[in-house]
Order: structure tokens, then sequence, then C-alpha cells
């Protein structure tokens, strides 16, 4: 299988996972991208989605799916989402499409987070990709001291802002060891909107795309 075809397929699975009838979150990424696809075929399955992006918004719609406020929502049963990377405990770096702050939002209304991937996500140690924060422009010089005190070369994402209208700063080169504490600090850190750690809101399971087929990771 090709990588689309790994993400087909994967974005089919997932279906399994959707209960009948519900509201459910959904991220944003070409994983996602097909999950969506998947989810207009399957006509009726859901009565709405809470999205993540603007994009996703948009192919969801398209795909006649209802897209709902998160206002208008207390809990999701389930958030299927993409990842950057993901690793043995179900932690992920989000963010590389820019969507992580609104992804988080979205992912903690919900019980559960479906994360879907091809294999290449799956990694020891998060870091080799470059993790990506949203930050107020105005605290962007402080944070890009803060993550270079930590190892960090850091790029900001040049022509971007978030959907919030924020800018995302890239940051390379660290090794994330503990998701959880490296979260925890940066979001302490005055302007940092979020951090695409997704270590407190990691996943359950992973449906992995490999060459032999749908692999399912469980975390809990
Ligand atoms: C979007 O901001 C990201 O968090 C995506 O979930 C992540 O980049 C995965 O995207 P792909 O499915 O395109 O690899």
């Amino acid at each position: 299988m090709n990588p689309d075809e790994l993400k087909a397929a994967v974005g089919r699975a997932a279906l399994a996972h959707v209960p009948r009838g519900s509201v459910i979150g959904v991220g944003t990424g070409s994983t996602v991208d097909r999950f969506i696809d998947a989810l207009g075929a399957a006509r009726g399955l859901v009565a709405g989605a809470v999205s993540s992006s603007e994009r996703s918004s948009a192919r969801l719609r398209e795909r006649g799916i209802e897209v709902l406020d998160a206002a208008a929502v207390q809990r999701l049963p389930v958030y299927i989402d993409g990842a950057d990377e993901i690793d043995p405990a179900g932690c992920m770096i989000k963010g590389g499409g820019g969507a992580l702050t609104r992804e988080k939002i979205v992912a903690d209304l919900a019980d559960r987070f479906v994360c879907i991937a091809d294999e290449s996500k799956r990694v020891a140690v998060l870091g080799a990709f470059p993790l990506p924060l949203e930050v107020i422009a105005m605290a962007a010089a402080q944070v890009t001291r803060r993550l270079a005190a930590l190892g960090a070369r850091v790029v900001p994402r040049a022509g971007f802002v978030s959907d919030n209208g924020h800018p995302i700063l890239d940051a390379h080169g660290l090794a994330i060891t503990d998701p959880a504490a490296l979260e925890c600090e940066i979001n302490q850190w005055p302007g940092v909107v979020t951090v695409g750690i997704f270590a407190r809101h990691r996943a359950q399971l992973c449906l992995l795309g490999t060459p032999q087929g749908v692999q399912t990771l469980r975390f809990d």
C-alpha cells in the first residue's frame, strides 16, 4: 500500500470507534481528511461533529456532516485525529498542520482520543519531529529564548498564522523523554497559547497503518 492508501485504510478503520448517532470530535490533517471521506460515505453514522480547524469543517460540510460549535456540547464520546509522532505511552507531538490549539480543545471535550496514523509516526522518544508551539506574537522572542535554554533550535513558521490568528514556533532538536513534565513546564510560560505535546490528552488507542494492515495499539 502507498502512503495515501495507508491513510485511507486507517480512516476507514476508525469508523468502528464511532458510536452510531453521536456527535464526535474530528481533528485535522491529511489522515483525518481520509477519515472524513469515510465518514461521509457512511451516511447517517454521526449526528454531527465538532471540528478542530476551518479546513476540516469545510470538508465535513462538503460531505453533508453538520459541524457544531464546541460551545454546543459538554462532552464527546470520541475524538479522532492524526499525530506527527506517537510514543509507546500514547503521548504525541501534534500541530504540524498548525491546528494544535483547537485540537487540544476538542480533545479535552472527549472521553477517548483515537489516533490514526501510519507507522512512520511511531517513535521511541518524541522530538525528532519539530515541536510546534502556538504563541502570542508579543511573547515569541522570550519563548524562543526559553526553548533555546532547553537546547532547542527554534524556527518561526514563516508566513503562517493559526486559525486563531497567532504565530507558530517550531522547536527542533528536543529529546522529549518526559512529555508530561515538559508539557506542564511549557504551559507555565507567559504567552504560550498551546504546546504541541499531547501527554495530558494522550491517545487511548492508535490505529496504525502498516503494509501488513491496520494495527491497533492500546494505551489504557
Ligand atoms: C495538525 O495540526 C496536526 O496535529 C496533525 O494531526 C498532524 O500533523 C498529522 O497530520 P497528517 O495526518 O497530515 O500526517
